[in-house]
């Protein structure tokens, strides 16, 4: 009697949740295309150079019509894994030439004397003009994520045959080259302090290390290959420095990645949370080893920064699934003004649903899942049960598989509560109200669909 019982309860359930996966499959379906569209839509926005990524079409209250280097180099990133996948060849040339207005309006912004005095310079007037007002300067990320999208573009043009066309636009032995002009900026620069990704906070950021090291690695393979030998040793060097000191920012007392150390100015951040730690390795990690997807240091940071955002943000809770998340528990940038109450993001809502899928992919491919004193806090709030000490689930093991099956569920809640802050027209700003849950800050943010769309394409893997 009582198995029946539990047998028709988990078929009741497993049918809810499968009518609720069904329900978000459709609405990914009809939301992707329109984010594509909007993400497009803010590069060579009308009034703005060809090649120029807008940050958000919002011109006041607040200003946004600028070109972020950092928002741009995320966003370009899901561009370029677009123009790589296309099929469709009118859709891979529109693409194609979008990239080269990328680069060589990358390359007039390098050449722009600028208050920064280098790449650090953050953001851009729209025509590509050098910003002149008072800002957080230099940000040291975006030069690396720049790199990045670059890099990954050049080994798609050497795999068709035309390295031609990256040493004469991407990147050859002159410093001016757009890639190498950021190498050589990240590899000389990177033991200075600078403001991180947030804008605010001077001092030595976990995002901005990794994001570094990941550029001079991927940027020593190409540099080597294109017979640049003694700049890919002093990148590989310096990358190497760099992972050195990114050992650092682990607190084993708090057990989470810490983002900021040495901290100079900006805000007093006490609980040391700060998602800026997650998308650090979504945009830079590797999948397996130190500070990567795989890594139980994220994974107990992540179950941290989820705990800590389900009590201070009252939406959280209203019984919904998931915890929109936001940028640090500190915060109190509303979207408009510095002294408000800080909110959840959409870009880190869809980052935690991707993070969700690519440990899935990865841990699936593994031979053991082990639960340790620094992942433990996480795996219990995954699986709803207490663990003590260390254990070991095999893979083929059904514990092993509940695990994978639970991981990949999870980010399809973090994606359900993005889409219950989203209306049908699929528009995505910058934050969540706290309390309300409505949408707010800059409208159409570019890299909230950027972020949205690299959440799905994990998904769909
Ligand atoms: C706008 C944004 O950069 C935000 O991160 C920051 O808090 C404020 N400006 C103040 O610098
Ligand atoms: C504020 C965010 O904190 C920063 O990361 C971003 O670059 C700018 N807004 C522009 O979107």
């Amino acid at each position: 009697m009582r198995t029946k019982l539990y047998v028709i309860v988990a078929i009741a359930l497993l049918s809810v949740y499968s009518a609720h996966a069904d329900e978000l499959t459709d609405w990914i379906g009809v939301v992707q295309p329109i984010a594509q569209k909007n993400l497009l839509r803010n590069i060579s926005y009308p009034g703005t150079a060809r090649g120029c990524v807008i940050a958000s079409p919002s011109r006041e209250n607040p200003d946004y019509f600028y070109h972020w280097v950092r928002d741009a180099g995320i966003t370009m990133d899901v561009v370029v894994r677009y123009f790589i996948e296309a099929k469709d060849s009118n859709e891979k040339v529109h693409l194609e030439s979008t990239i080269l207005d990328y680069i060589n309006f990358s390359a007039q912004i390098q050449a722009t004397p600028n208050l920064s005095g280098g790449a650090g310079e953050p953001k851009f007037n729209v025509d590509g003009t050098a910003y002149l007002k008072d800002w957080g300067r230099p940000q040291n990320d975006g030069p690396a994520l720049r790199a990045l999208s670059l890099i990954r573009l050049a080994g798609y043009w050497i795999a068709q045959g035309k390295k031609d066309w990256v040493e004469e636009k991407l990147y050859n032995s002159l410093n001016t080259s757009v890639v190498k002009y950021d190498l050589e900026y990240i590899s000389h620069n990177w033991k200075n302090s600078s403001i991180e990704l947030w804008e605010e906070t001077r001092g030595q950021h976990f995002y901005t290390r990794l994001v570094q090291k990941r550029a001079l690695e991927e940027g020593a393979g190409l540099a080597e290959y294109l017979g640049d030998r003694s700049a890919a040793s002093w990148y590989r060097q310096q990358a190497a420095g760099i992972t050195k000191a990114l050992y650092s920012h682990w607190s084993e007392s708090k057990k989470i990645i810490v983002e900021t150390l040495n901290q100079e100015s900006g805000p007093s951040k006490p609980s040391g949370l700060d998602s800026a730690v997650v998308l650090a390795v979504l945009h830079a990690g590797n999948e397996n080893g130190d500070f990567s997807i795989a890594d139980e240091k994220l994974a107990s940071t992540v179950a941290k920064l989820e705990e800590a955002f389900q009590s201070i943000y009252p939406v959280n809770q209203k019984g919904f699934p998931a915890v929109a998340i936001g940028r640090y528990p500190e915060d109190k940038y509303d979207g408009y003004t510095t002294h408000g109450e800080g909110n959840p993001w959409l870009l880190i809502t869809s980052g935690f649903a991707e993070y969700y899928y690519r440990l899935a992919k990865v841990l699936n491919k593994a031979s053991e899942i082990r639960i340790t004193p620094n992942n433990q806090a996480f795996f219990a709030s995954l699986l709803g049960q207490k663990f003590q000490g260390n254990m070991t689930f095999k893979s083929g093991e059904p514990q092993f598989r509940d695990i994978i099956e639970r991981l990949t569920r999870k980010g399809d809640d973090y994606l359900t509560r993005v889409k219950l802050h989203t209306d049908g027209d699929g528009a995505m700003a910058e934050q969540m109200n706290r309390h309300s849950g409505y949408q707010q800050g800059a409208r159409d943010l570019t890299w909230s669909y950027g972020a949205f769309l690299s959440a799905i394409n994990a998904k769909s893997r």
